[in-house]
């Protein structure tokens, strides 16, 4: 049994549609996919790489990302949490895994998110250019901060379990300095809205090997006291230097 991972697959674009489709039917079937968010926001493209991916894998386990929240395509009436609602359904008639995962020898535990400015605060740019300010709805007495504890407050186990080895993952980042050094200053404005140290806080109770995520679409692999970050966004298409665009393989049994 091997445990895979990628995120930000982003199956709006057809070619990396097509990639999901190529993927082997035969090559998975003893193996865990750890899927971390960003898949597309369209609930019917969803609904079909989920189903690809669940009818490849054992079993898929997966937090949705921003882009699973964008309501202006399906109805301008929901909020993001109405889609989140309905993301889950989803998620369930698929027979894909939202919850932790326990055996002796491994955990996974998913950890939902958004974020909350603890990164910094946005500037003007970010503020007009950020599509989930203006595709995201949220009730009126939400601001970021209410939204990102709202999405961590169904987060558990908070404690450490019995298993050898745990794995957790979230679509946001738990933390800026997973972001390497090579970054410009023009892409770095985005970072108020990449994560929220909240996550952090929840990795370190627990005691996480191994921490995916997604979001930054920055291929990473970094240890920082003692856990192991890594990010396998697939991404967009015209991101060829900084994702791999290949399934991660980070545990084998
Ligand atoms: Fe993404
Ligand atoms: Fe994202």
């Amino acid at each position: 049994m091997r445990v895979f991972t990628v995120s930000d697959i982003h199956v709006d674009f057809d070619a990396n549609a097509t990639w999901i489709a190529g993927l082997s039917a035969q090559d998975y079937r003893d193996d865990l996919l750890i899927l971390a968010g960003d898949v597309s926001g369209s609930l019917r493209l969803l609904e079909g790489c989920l189903i690809a991916l669940a009818n490849r894998f054992r079993t898929v386990l997966y937090v949705p990302g921003n882009h699973e929240l964008w309501v202006t395509r399906d109805d301008e009436n929901k909020t993001s949490l109405d889609k989140f609602e309905e993301v889950r359904i989803i998620m369930e008639n698929c027979g894909v895994r939202g919850t932790a995962l326990h055996d002796d020898k491994l955990s996974i535990v998913p950890l939902l998110g958004w974020y909350d400015y603890s990164f910094g605060k946005p500037c003007n740019e970010l503020n007009e250019m950020w599509m989930d300010f203006r595709t995201c709805k949220w009730p009126q007495s939400m601001g970021m901060r209410e939204v990102a504890s709202y999405f961590v407050a169904m987060n558990q186990p908070l404690s450490r379990p019995a298993s050898d080895t745990v794995i957790s993952f979230s679509h946001f980042l738990p933390r800026i300095d997973v972001m390497p050094h090579y970054i410009s200053e023009r892409n770095r404005i985005l970072y108020p809205v990449l994560g929220t140290n909240l996550l952090e806080q929840q990795i370190r109770q627990i005691r996480s090997d191994i921490h995916v995520y997604g979001h930054s679409h920055v291929n990473r692999h970094i240890k920082i006291d003692g856990i192991t970050y890594i990010n396998n966004a697939f991404g967009y298409p015209r991101e060829t230097k900084i994702a791999a665009k290949r399934l991660l393989c980070i545990y084998q049994d």
